[in-house]
């Protein structure tokens, strides 16, 4: 929850929308730094809408398996929350030691809606949930992972997505009054080479700051390349248990 009295840029209406673009309902090959991608367009409505994220992991129908993940935080640190241009929102993967087999990827976004004009002295809205899964499926006689076929003309549209219409806000509370759901557009989202090249990059990064040896690090490593464009934004996601309390701090 944004502290009581912090006040919010002045927000715009228009549509958020979230979009899973990858992983696919595909089968890949372990790798050590495997992109999850979402695309949020309009990202300037996440913190107006009072937006959290989370996701988890887990092998098959076994949440306790050996690489599941809980408590999954989507790190926005660099995400530019002024822009109307679509932001990626990646996280990645370690599934190496995978066992081959299907993995679930459960993510979930909440948003809140204004129920009453008022201010932070009363809870005057309500959280909406949506959630989202795909099955993918980690062997060795898979396939490397390909954001950009997976955002191609013939497959983004069976990409899962959530779209929201904020029509205005409340001043003193992080909700927005949603006018009809507006039909999703995932097809907006899609990703090219030099965007994916940079997301592998990312990838790279990633796993040296881990010191993950089957990865060939660059010479000279900046592990702090993203939180250099912090822009004095940061949002931490956290979810502990599928229907726990969801918990968001941003400090703006
Ligand atoms: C995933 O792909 C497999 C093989 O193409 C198909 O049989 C299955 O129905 C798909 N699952 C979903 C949820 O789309
Ligand atoms: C789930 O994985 C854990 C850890 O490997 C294992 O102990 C447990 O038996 C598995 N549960 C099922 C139902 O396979
Ligand atoms: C975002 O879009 C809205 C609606 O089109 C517009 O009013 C606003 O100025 C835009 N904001 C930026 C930062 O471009
Ligand atoms: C919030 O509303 C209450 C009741 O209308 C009022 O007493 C209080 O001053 C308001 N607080 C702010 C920060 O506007
Ligand atoms: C995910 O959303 C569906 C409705 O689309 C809901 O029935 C289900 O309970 C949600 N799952 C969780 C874990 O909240
Ligand atoms: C958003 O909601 C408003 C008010 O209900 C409606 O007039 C407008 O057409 C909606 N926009 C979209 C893209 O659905
Ligand atoms: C790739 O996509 C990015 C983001 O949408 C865009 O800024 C860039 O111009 C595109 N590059 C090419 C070569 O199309
Ligand atoms: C590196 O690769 C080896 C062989 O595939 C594997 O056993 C090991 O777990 C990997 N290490 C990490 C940190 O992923």
């Amino acid at each position: 929850m944004p502290a009581m009295g912090q006040t919010v840029q002045p927000a715009s209406p228009g549509i958020l929308e979230v979009d899973a673009l990858f992983p696919r309902n595909e089968t890949y090959t372990p790798q050590a730094a495997m992109p999850i991608v979402l695309a949020v367009q309009n990202p300037s409505l996440l913190r107006p809408l009072g937006a959290i994220f989370s996701w988890d992991l887990w092998e098959g129908d076994n949440y306790s398996s050996p690489g599941s993940i809980q408590q999954g935080a989507f790190d926005v640190k660099s995400m530019d929350f002024i822009s109307n241009n679509t932001a990626l929102i990646t996280e990645f993967i370690n599934t190496i030691s995978y066992p081959d087999g299907y993995w679930t990827l459960y993510w979930s976004l909440q948003i809140d809606t204004c129920l009453q004009h008022g201010n932070s002295s009363f809870q005057h809205f309500q959280p909406i949930y949506v959630n989202s899964s795909t099955v993918f499926t980690i062997s060795k006689t898979g396939q490397a992972p390909n954001v950009v076929a997976a955002t191609s003309s013939d497959t983004c549209g069976s990409a899962s997505a959530f779209a929201f219409n904020a029509t205005s806000f409340e001043e003193f509370e992080f909700c927005g009054w949603l006018g009809s759901t507006p039909t999703t557009n995932p097809c907006s989202a899609t990703i090219n080479a030099t965007v994916a090249s940079s997301i592998l990059a990312e990838g790279t990064t990633t796993a040296c700051a881990l010191k993950n040896p089957n990865v060939t690090c660059p010479a000279y490593h900046r592990s702090s390349a993203s939180s250099a464009n912090l822009n004095g934004r940061f949002a931490v996601v956290t979810a502990s248990t599928l229907v726990a309390m969801l918990v968001i701090v941003i400090h703006l």
